[in-house]
């Protein structure tokens, strides 16, 4: 199994591998400051929603740790700055925000009990890492969950890249493919290129075949097409917030994949940590739609396709929970009413990291 690296923590900073120039060059940056990893997530050096969420926790720990800080009081000041630029970067993704409320509170916690500058930013690295070392283990359990639901030898169907590199585990949705091919279920994948960013061919196609996991890219207005005729066992995606009742939002383009399933009786499922879980919002109606820059649809890395004309660019979409067949999650599996699922999910034990 290839597992991309999207992130890590340095000696000298955090690294990104810059995921705008995949598949063509594997080029990484180091960022020393926490407004520099506020712009590499505003502007997609790293993206998919637990990976944002790892890289604002090691953004809040840089942050610490390059501060100037002389005493608890003057950075216990700045501390909600740094948790403020980190959190107006983008918007919809909840592991974002749940993973500033971790440091939050982690902060909260040593800075009532010790004011050593020194023993604080050490034991913010800490927590940073556990969050990203977490990802493996909630992923592979994820996986372990949903490769149950794969087909023994069948097609499967995803949309954008929830691979390894946008959770900086093995991945959600490409997890539990990773996970049913090595217990040698027969996949095949299709893949929705996945406009206008094209993380479905630019980043799941390059993760799957890396993978050797056989793979037919097509374009998204052929998804119809295949669901009528293209044997398609089962389509599993990941998240950026799911909702109380599970409406889910995920990347543009996931509501019309759920609806052509219903139509076709093929299975859709959602494949998400139980930190994508937004139980403070009663329906995918409060989820927040990023809205990117036109550009991004008019251009493709800076070729112009369309003439200088307004283009629409909502990033996500919601589907409502009745499309969804079940959600896995790191500690089992939810099917509806999932307001009662989901629930006791949220309250049910962590998953260990081993
Ligand atoms: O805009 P992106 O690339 O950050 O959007 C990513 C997605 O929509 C993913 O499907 C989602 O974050 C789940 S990643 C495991």
């Amino acid at each position: 199994m290839y597992v991309a690296q999207p992130i890590k923590w340095t000696d000298g900073g955090v690294v990104m591998l810059d995921q705008r120039r995949l598949p063509s060059e594997e080029i990484s940056y180091t960022y020393t400051g926490y407004q520099d990893v506020a712009k590499a997530i505003r502007e997609m050096v790293i993206r998919g929603a637990p990976a944002i969420g790892v890289a604002a926790a090691m953004g809040v720990a840089i942050g610490v740790q390059n501060s100037s800080a002389e005493s608890l009081e003057e950075l216990r000041a700045e501390f909600p700055v740094i948790l403020d630029t980190l959190a107006r970067t983008r918007p919809t993704a909840v592991d974002l925000f749940w993973a500033l409320d971790r440091m939050k509170s982690r902060f909260a916690e040593l800075s009532a009990q010790t004011s050593d500058l020194a023993r604080i930013k050490q034991a913010l690295v800490e927590e940073a890492k556990a969050v990203h070392l977490e990802k493996r283990a909630t992923d592979e359990a994820i996986g372990r969950f949903g490769a149950e639901f794969m087909p023994r030898d069948g097609r499967v169907m995803t949309q954008c890249n929830a691979g390894a590199l946008a959770t900086g585990g093995i991945g959600t949705a490409l997890g539990v493919i990773q996970v049913a091919v090595e217990q040698g279920k027969k996949l095949h994948v299709l893949v929705p290129e996945t406009r206008p960013y094209l993380q479905g061919a630019r980043l799941t196609a390059w993760e799957l075949h890396r993978s050797n996991i056989p793979l037919t890219l097509i374009t998204d207005n052929m998804v119809g097409h295949f669901l009528k005729t293209g044997n398609v066992s089962a389509i599993v995606t990941g998240a950026d917030r799911i909702a109380a009742n599970g409406d889910t939002a995920n990347k543009i383009g996931t509501y019309q994949i759920a609806v052509l399933a219903r139509e076709h009786d093929v299975p859709f499922y959602i494949a998400a940590p139980v930190s994508t879980f937004d139980l403070s919002i009663a329906s995918g109606e409060q989820i927040p739609i990023e809205e990117r820059s036109s550009a991004e649809v008019t251009q493709i890395q800076g070729m112009r396709i369309a003439p200088d004309v307004h283009a629409a660019h909502p990033a996500f979409d919601v589907t409502p929970s009745r499309y969804i067949a079940a959600i896995f999650t790191e500690r089992g599996v939810a099917k509806a009413p999932y307001t009662e699922s989901l629930k006791l999910l949220a309250a049910s034990i962590p998953v260990p990291v081993i």
